[in-house]
């Protein structure tokens, strides 16, 4: 049977009626000029309305949707419980009140249950927002001015986490920055001993799952090392758990690969698409971020606060993050499948609830990083314009424009309401494609 393939003349015609009034029409990760949308023509820009695994786009589409917003759709679109809990609060309490709604302290008590490492919760609304405030927690309680990223790294867009050479950076915004390669424990030791004293803090995703090239698990002994060396040294460890949050291990990312960080970032599937963002951390820097100047309009709002504890209670009551593994995995071994089928390999990385997929033409030269099979290209390769590369695109625009939403170089997410039915369309749109690149 033949998937029909979509058109996108709604998108288009509102697209140009955007562009006449938002600078760049669609601005940031959801918008076709931050390079994920490869060819252009093959996706959609704005959506109708979505449920379940579902969102439709203002053509009519129907999209199986592997971006989950992403990220925050972790339940499945409109989840029923949160959407309940959420309108029973915002009929019955409110939201926005001169004062906070216990709700908050439900959800911090809920958080100092469910995350390992954290004796306290401070709540607010994007992901950026946390680690910000991480950072300057960190340089709060230590005195010290220098963070640690590891390359390749997306903490948000506040001037300290963006790079030296994009508009509206000053050199100062990023000059106590240091940068090290990923998985590469040496360089860390290296850079802490040229800058003995002076480092406030890592910050970390804690595996690396950046856009443009193979996502890497942490090397075996990695986090204990870097764990120990921030020990050592009185240097802050940051968890950026904003994307890979309650998606791995309810405990934390930290808990799942086996260490403690001293403050964590949550944002993304807290709540199931309802805006909150948390930072979660050791009894150690309560006082001093108690001390810290740092608020906004909307943070203490309690429509978000009884989403979040309604989708942290049914995560918890599925053992969320195990069922996610086991719809990853059954999803990309079925393409994987159908890619060799067709006499291609297709790489997939990172976890299989957050997989990151990169076509290889299994013909091409081997010893070619980004190229050849058996090669991952890793954090640091450039992203050259390969014949895989353009082969990759054509498979991903093709998945697209037949209904199944993937990204060309950003990690995937799944989420619960995907069922079988959905893994198996997945597969069998995958495998009409591939036969036709
Ligand atoms: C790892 C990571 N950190 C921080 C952020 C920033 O979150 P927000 O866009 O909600 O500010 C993101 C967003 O994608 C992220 O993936």
């Amino acid at each position: 049977m033949a998937f029909r393939i979509n058109s996108y003349e709604k998108s288009a015609a509102e697209y140009r009626r955007a562009l006449r009034v938002i600078p760049s029409g669609v601005y940031g990760h959801q918008g076709p000029a931050e390079g994920c949308f490869v060819p252009v023509t093959a996706f959609p820009f704005f959506s109708d309305r979505a449920r379940g695994s579902y969102f439709w786009d203002v053509d009519g589409n129907r999209f199986i949707d592997y971006m989950g917003a992403y990220g925050p759709n972790v339940l499945g679109y409109n989840d029923p419980e949160v959407d309940e809990a959420a309108a029973r609060q915002r009929a019955d309490g409110g939201d926005c009140i001169t004062a906070p709604s216990t709700r908050m302290i439900d959800l911090a008590e809920l958080l100092v249950d469910t995350v390992a490492s954290a004796d306290w919760a401070f709540f607010a609304k994007n992901g950026g927002d946390a680690t910000t405030l991480g950072v300057m927690t960190a340089r709060a309680y230590t005195r010290r001015k220098k963070i640690v990223f590891f390359k390749g790294y997306y903490h948000g867009v506040a001037p300290w986490a963006q790079k030296i050479d994009y508009p509206g950076i000053i050199p100062e915004d990023v000059s106590n920055n240091l940068y090290v390669p990923w998985n590469d424990y040496g360089r860390l030791a290296e850079v802490f001993a040229q800058n003995r004293g002076q480092i406030a803090a890592v910050i970390s995703q804690p595996y690396w799952h950046g856009n443009f090239a193979d996502n890497e698990l942490p090397a075996p002994g990695f986090w204990a090392r870097v764990r120990k060396l921030c020990t050592d040294t009185g240097a802050v460890l940051i968890l950026d758990d904003v994307r890979t949050g309650f998606r791995l291990d309810l405990a934390g990312s930290d808990h799942f690969f086996g260490f403690e960080a001293d403050l964590i970032c949550f944002c993304k599937a807290i709540a199931n698409g309802y805006n909150l963002s948390a930072l979660c951390g050791k009894e150690a820097f309560r006082n001093t971020l108690s001390g810290l100047s740092y608020t906004g309009s909307y943070w203490l709002s309690a429509v978000p606060f009884a989403a979040g504890i309604a989708c942290i209670n049914k995560m918890k009551r599925l053992d969320l993050p195990r069922l996610l593994d086991g719809k990853g995995k059954k999803l990309t071994d079925g393409l994987r499948a159908a890619a060799a089928k067709h006499g291609y390999d297709l790489r997939v990385s990172g976890m299989p609830a957050l997989f990151y997929l990169r076509l290889v033409d299994a013909g091409e030269l081997p010893g070619v990083p980004g190229v050849a099979p058996g090669v991952s290209s890793g954090p640091q390769s450039e992203t050259n314009e390969t014949p895989a590369l353009l082969l990759h695109q054509r498979w991903i625009a093709g998945m697209v424009q037949r209904g199944i939403y993937l990204t060309n170089h950003h990690n995937h997410f799944i989420n619960y309401a995907l069922s079988d039915e959905d893994i198996d369309t997945t597969i069998a749109v995958a495998d009409e494609v591939f036969a036709s690149l």
